[in-house]
């Protein structure tokens, strides 16, 4: 599994505003959506492109297009949907898919509880969005999903992780092709498997406390 972590000052600086306990939930939804954005730029390097030939106004010339079947966006929900509007705005043409997936607080176990994803996803490049990479208990679940169906190529694009969390994907991951994108790896996790320093709650700062 390959590993990036940003190194942009603008990213760190965006960073420290979300995690900032007193930022507001309209700034925290539209950082968590600028991060996406900046994240996607490294994410997508390897995006599946083929040639494609244009006239410009002065001469014919070959650019690339997006290769055929087009990328799947799939944002867990619920605090991937954070991220999503921030990724599609750098691929306008992917496609786009849902996983619900919570974590128990108890016994940190993941369930899933929704899913609206092609069946085959033969030949497909997803990208997966999760604002937190924590135990890795619920990334983990929604790559082992996806490689499932048949997807062979997995990008992971994570706003902080840990280095528990890394370790889990990267059993899961198993010498399969799964890249993990990063804004931040973070010291770890606290006795109740929160990131440290982290952000709090995700879900909750997006969307606001549900009843568990
Ligand atoms: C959060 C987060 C991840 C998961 C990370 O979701 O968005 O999906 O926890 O924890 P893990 O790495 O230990 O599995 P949560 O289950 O709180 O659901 P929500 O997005 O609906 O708030
Ligand atoms: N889920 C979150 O939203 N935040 C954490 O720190 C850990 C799991």
């Amino acid at each position: 599994m390959r590993v990036f972590v940003a190194d942009h000052p603008l990213i760190t600086h965006k960073l420290t505003v979300l995690r900032n306990a007193q930022t507001p939930q309209p700034t925290f939804r539209l950082l968590i959506e600028e991060l996406m954005t900046l994240l996607a730029y490294e994410a997508t390097r390897e995006v599946r492109v083929e040639p494609h030939e244009i006239e410009t106004p002065v001469a014919p010339t070959t650019g690339v297009r997006l290769s055929h079947p087009l990328p799947l966006i799939v944002p867990i929900l619920r605090a991937g949907l954070g991220m999503l509007e921030g990724m599609v705005k750098l691929v306008p043409t992917a496609e786009v898919g849902f996983l619900g997936m919570v974590r128990d607080e108890e016994t940190l176990e993941p369930t899933t509880y929704a899913e609206r994803l092609p069946d085959d996803l033969s030949g497909r490049q997803c990208f997966v969005l999760d604002p937190m990479l924590a135990t890795g208990g619920s990334l983990a679940a929604a790559i082992k999903f996806l490689f499932d169906r048949g997807a062979d190529d997995v990008t992971a694009i994570c706003v902080l992780g840990t280095p528990e969390g890394v370790e889990v994907l990267e059993k899961a991951a198993e010498g399969r092709k799964v890249t993990l994108v990063l804004g931040a790896l973070d010291e770890g996790l606290n006795e109740h498997a929160y990131i440290v320093p982290g952000l709090g709650d995700a879900g909750d700062r997006l969307y606001g406390t549900i009843d568990h």
